[in-house]
Formats: structure tokens, sequence, C-alpha cells
């Protein structure tokens, strides 16, 4: 099977790695100049952990190719995964392209992280076969993807899609409507708005934030998510206790929930802060420590789970 990756940055680099050993052959196309080197060092960079993790039968880097054009990437695709810049003019013409250039038995699918497929698929002259499929970063190692159609989806593209992601090892929320930011980023972004108004407030530095959450929260929720961590944080009473008990911070001034100004000042202690945490790991140290730490956390968790009856 040959799967096109389109655009192929941080998403489509980590897409087209994963693909790769899953044992497919595996089209890129990308308008950038240096597009190819960037993607092969993307795929390089991804493929010890993925060895590590198993690849299948047939998995080779060799089996990536470089298109010369979308036409020729989408030629004999018979999946189509959408990773190109989050602009949602740029999304409403690739889309429109890739639903012409492919044949109409093809989902595309795209990596979007938050855009409604309804507001992407405007310009297609066939949307039913367009559909999100939200990724995590890096996709070749955080299991999560996000699938929803837009109102002019066929539901068994949506299924379809699903049942793809499945059938290569992902973990699939599939979504019966669209939300803005589907449900992990919804999450997230409230984290990281929270962080930026303590950054800007000078609440907190960034490395302190980063301490609270890898060194606190961050530990559970491999595990067990918010909802089943507050279920135990409510003792024996569990769920029940802890909303009884803890309800009334609900109305507490905890929360600072629309977002930051951007300012250039919140900008510059972003990027110092974030530099001065790394210290002398560079970008490609980090992806390592980050890749070997994302595996120890899943087989760890795996081997700790409690087994499910019922
Ligand atoms: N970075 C993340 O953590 C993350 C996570 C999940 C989803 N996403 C989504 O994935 C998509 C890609 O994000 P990214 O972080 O990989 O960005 P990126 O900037 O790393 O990569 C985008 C790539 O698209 C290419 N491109 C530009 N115009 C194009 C076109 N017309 N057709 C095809 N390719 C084109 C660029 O040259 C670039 O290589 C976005 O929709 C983003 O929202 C990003």
């Amino acid at each position: 099977m040959r799967v096109a990756c389109v655009g192929a940055g941080v998403i489509g680099g980590g897409w087209a790695a994963y693909f790769l050993a899953r044992g497919f052959d595996v089209v890129a196309w990308d308008p950038a100049p240096d597009a190819e080197a960037r993607l092969r060092r993307v795929v390089d960079a991804a493929w010890p952990a993925l060895t590590e993790l198993g690849l299948d039968e047939g998995a080779d880097r060799s089996r990536l190719s470089v298109a010369g054009s979308l036409a020729e990437a989408c030629a004999d695709a018979a999946f189509v995964q959408e990773s190109a810049p989050e602009d949602l003019e740029l999304k409403r013409r690739l889309l429109a392209e890739l639903v012409d250039a492919t044949a109409d038995d093809v989902v595309i699918a795209s990596s979007t992280s938050g855009f409604p497929m309804s507001d992407m698929a405007t310009e297609a002259l066939d949307p039913s076969r367009l559909v999100v499929g939200h990724p995590f970063n890096p996709p070749y190692l955080i299991p999560l993807v996000e699938v929803v159609g837009g109102t002019a989806t066929d539901p068994d593209v949506v299924a379809h899609a699903a049942d793809f992601y499945r059938s290569i090892g992902k973990s699939v929320i599939e979504m019966d409507r669209e939300v803005p930011g589907f449900v992990a980023n919804r999450l997230q972004e409230a984290l990281w708005r929270e962080a930026l108004h303590m950054v800007a407030n000078g609440d907190a530095t960034v490395e302190q934030i980063d301490a609270s959450i890898t060194e606190g929260p961050g530990l559970r929720w491999p595990v067990h998510g918010p909802c089943l961590t507050f279920h135990l944080a409510g003792g024996e009473g569990g769920m029940a206790h802890m909303l009884d008990h803890f309800g009334p911070s609900l109305l507490a001034p905890w929360t600072r929930l629309d977002a930051p100004e951007l300012t250039d000042e919140l900008r510059d202690a972003m990027v110092k802060g974030t530099g001065e945490e790394a210290g002398t790991r560079s970008f490609a140290d980090l992806v390592a420590e980050r890749d070997r730490a994302v595996i120890a956390t899943r087989r760890a968790v795996e081997n700790a789970r409690a087994p499910r009856t019922g």
C-alpha cells in the first residue's frame, strides 16, 4: 500500500516515518526547496524509536520517495495524510487540489490542530472524502489520533479512516461532532493559556511551570487522565466526594482562561526561558531524550496496569 504525505515538516515527516515503519510505501510532497533534506532528517531521527518499538514486515526507509508534484504524489496513493501549515485559506485550496488529484475512493485526512473540516472543505468538488485525522507530536510515537468529519463528509469515510488508523496501531478517538480543538487540544490549550498568563504576570518562570507538571500531575496522567485522577483524589468516596468537597473551589479565581495578549515581551520571555531550560541540550538531544522517555513510560504503564474485568 502507498500513502501520500502532503506537507513534510514536523508532523508530515513524523507521519512518513510511522507509515514507513508499518511497511508501507510513502511518497511525500512539499514545495519547500529544503523539504527533502529536512524530511529525511526527521525520518532518520525517528527510526531508532520505531525500531525499538518494532518494525513491521517490509519496513524500510528506502521505501520513502519525494514527488516532484502534488499530482505525482497522489497518483497511486491509497490514503493521503495532509500536514501543510495551519492556514485556513491554504488548507481550503490544498484539500480541493487533493480531491481533484486522487481517485474517487481515496480518503484524505488532515492533520489540522483545530480547524473544523466543514470550514476547510468549502472549495472541494467532492468533500465527502475529507476527514480530520489529528495526531500529536511526534506522530510516530504518540498513539492518539482524533478522527472527525465535516458536515459533508461521508460517515463511512470517518469510519474507514478510524479503522485504518486502528489497523496500524493508533489509539483513535472518533468524534461525532465538530468541536474546535477537538478533545485533547482544548484541554492542552487551557493549560497553555494558564502557563502564558503566569509568565506574563511574573507568577512563575518557564522552568517552574514545566517542573510543576513533569514532577507533579504529569506523572499521573499517562495512567489515569484528569478525571480518574480526581476520582482517586476523593479517597474511597471517589468522584462524588471529590466534587462535594472541592466543588466550591470551582468558583475560586484559579483560572484566566481567555488567551493572554502575545506581546513581544511575553514572546521573548518564553523563548528565553525555554532556551535556558534546554541548556546545552541540542534539538536532536531533546528529541532523542523525549523519544526514550515516551517509550519507557508507555512500557512502564503497560506493565503496571491492573487487569480490567467486566
Ligand atoms: N507541530 C505540532 O505539534 C502539531 C501537532 C498536531 C498537528 N499539527 C498540525 O500539522 C500541520 C503541519 O504542522 P507542522 O507543525 O508539521 O508544520 P511545519 O511548518 O513543520 O510543516 C509544514 C510543511 O508544509 C509545507 N507546505 C507549505 N505549503 C504547502 C503546500 N501548499 N502544500 C504542501 N505542503 C506545504 C512546508 O514547506 C512545511 O514543510 C498543521 O495543520 C498543524 O496544525 C501540528
